[in-house]
C-alpha cells in the first residue's frame, strides 16, 4: 500500500508538511510507520488523527517526531575504507584539477551530515593531504541536514572519548583537545573549514559548485523515484568531474545510472564526467610525492 492509501497517514504527513515544511511522504513506508507507531504507542494513541490532536495541543511533539523519523547515526572515519579511497583517490584528483586550471576553491558538501562526524573527518582528512599547501586552497565543507537539533551538536564540537574511538591516536592529538570531564573537543582549525546549515534535501535548492558530495545512508529511507530525484539534484550541483559518494548499502538508480562514470563500484564513489578534451589529465591519481612536490614549488615561488 502507497501511503497516500492510508487517509489518516496522508491526513498526518500534510499537516506535518503544513506546519514545518517536512515531506516524509516519499520516504519508505514500512520504517515510516515503524516508527510513527512508536509515537502512537507512546501517547497510548490507536490512529493517526489522534497524533494530530496530539501535535496540536503539544506543538514541542515535533521535534519528538522529526527525532524518531530521522536517524542520526554517525561516527567519525565510518566506513574506513570509503576515506583511504578519498585520500588516496579522490582528493589527489580534485587537487590535480584545481592546480591545473588555477582554481583555489575546494568545496565539499555533506548532505545529511547528522551531528557533523562525517564534514569533521573530511575536514581532517584534506588538512592530512593538503599539508603545508592548505593555505593555497580556500577549503569550504558544508554540512547540511534537516535535523536542528544534530546540528547544535556539531556545532558544539565536544565528545565523549567513546565516540572517538575510531580515530588514530595520532589524528586524535592532532586535531582535539582534551578537557576537563575526560571530553574532546575539535580544534577551532578544524572546526572552521565545517559550515553547517539547515537543510531539507527534498525541498530546498542544492548546494552548487561542489567538488566532493558525500551523501551516505540518507537515500536508504527515501523511495526510488525520491532517490533518483536526489541524485539528479547532486549531479546538477557538481562541477564536471566532481565526486558523489554515497553510502555502502546505496546506488545510483534511474537516469542517474547512466549520468555518472563509476569510480568505485564497492566503496559507492562515483563521478559527474568532465569535458572530454579534459578527461586524459583528470584520470591521473597524484601520489603523496607529487604533491609534496607541488607544494614545494608553491612554497619557493613566494
Ligand atoms: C543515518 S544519518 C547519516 C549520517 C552520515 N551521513 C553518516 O553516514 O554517518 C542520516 C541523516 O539524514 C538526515 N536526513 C533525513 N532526511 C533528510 C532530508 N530530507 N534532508 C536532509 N537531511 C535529512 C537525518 O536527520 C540524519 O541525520
Amino acid at each position: 500500500m502507497a501511503v497516500t492509501d492510508d487517509p489518516g497517514l496522508m491526513r498526518l504527513l500534510t499537516k506535518v508538511y503544513e506546519e514545518k515544511g517536512w515531506d516524509f511522504t516519499q520516504y519508505k513506508q514500512a520504517s515510516l510507520l515503524r516508527r510513527l507507531r512508536s509515537r502512537l504507542n507512546k501517547h497510548n494513541l490507536g490512529s493517526f488523527d489522534g497524533y494530530i490532536k496530539v501535535l496540536e495541543a503539544q506543538p514541542q511533539e515535533y521535534n519528538e517526531l522529526i527525532n524518531s523519523l530521522t536517524i542520526n547515526v554517525t561516527e567519525f572515519f565510518r566506513n574506513p575504507e570509503m576515506f583511504q579511497a578519498l585520500d588516496e583517490v579522490v582528493i589527489p584528483r580534485v587537487i590535480a584539477s584545481k592546480l591545473r586550471h588555477q582554481h583555489k576553491i575546494i568545496k565539499a558538501w555533506s548532505c545529511g551530515c547528522s551531528s557533523g562526524d562525517e564534514p569533521y573527518s573530511l575536514a581532517m582528512i584534506f588538512l592530512e593531504k593538503l599539508g603545508e599547501a592548505r593555505d593555497k586552497f580556500l577549503l569550504a565543507i558544508i554540512g547540511s541536514d534537516i535535523d536542528k537539533a544534530a546540528l547544535d551538536e556539531a556545532r558544539q564540537m565536544l565528545y565523549a572519548k567513546e565516540r572517538l574511538n575510531a580515530l588514530d591516536n595520532f589524528l586524535l592529538e592532532k586535531y582535539f583537545t582534551r578537557i576537563e570531564g575526560g571530553k574532546f573537543r575539535l580544534k577551532s582549525f578544524v572546526s572552521s573549514l565545517a559550515r553547517f546549515r539547515h537543510h531539507d534535501i527534498i525541498r530546498d535548492r542544492p548546494f552548487m559548485r561542489c567538488d566532493i558530495i558525500l551523501c551516505r545512508n540518507l537515500l536508504i529511507y527515501f523511495n526510488k523515484q525520491l532517490q533518483e530525484e536526489t541524485l539528479l539534484k547532486f549531479y546538477e550541483a557538481l562541477n564536471p568531474g566532481g565526486f558523489l559518494v554515497l553510502g555502502m548499502v546505496e546506488s545510483l538508480v534511474g537516469a542517474a545510472a547512466n549520468a555518472f562514470e563509476c569510480v568505485d563500484n564497492r566503496l559507492r564513489i562515483y563521478r559527474k564526467p568532465e569535458d572530454k578534451a579534459l578527461i586524459y589529465d583528470s584520470q591521473k591519481v597524484l601520489s603523496q610525492e607529487e604533491i609534496d612536490g607541488v607544494v614545494a614549488g608553491m612554497l619557493e615561488k613566494e
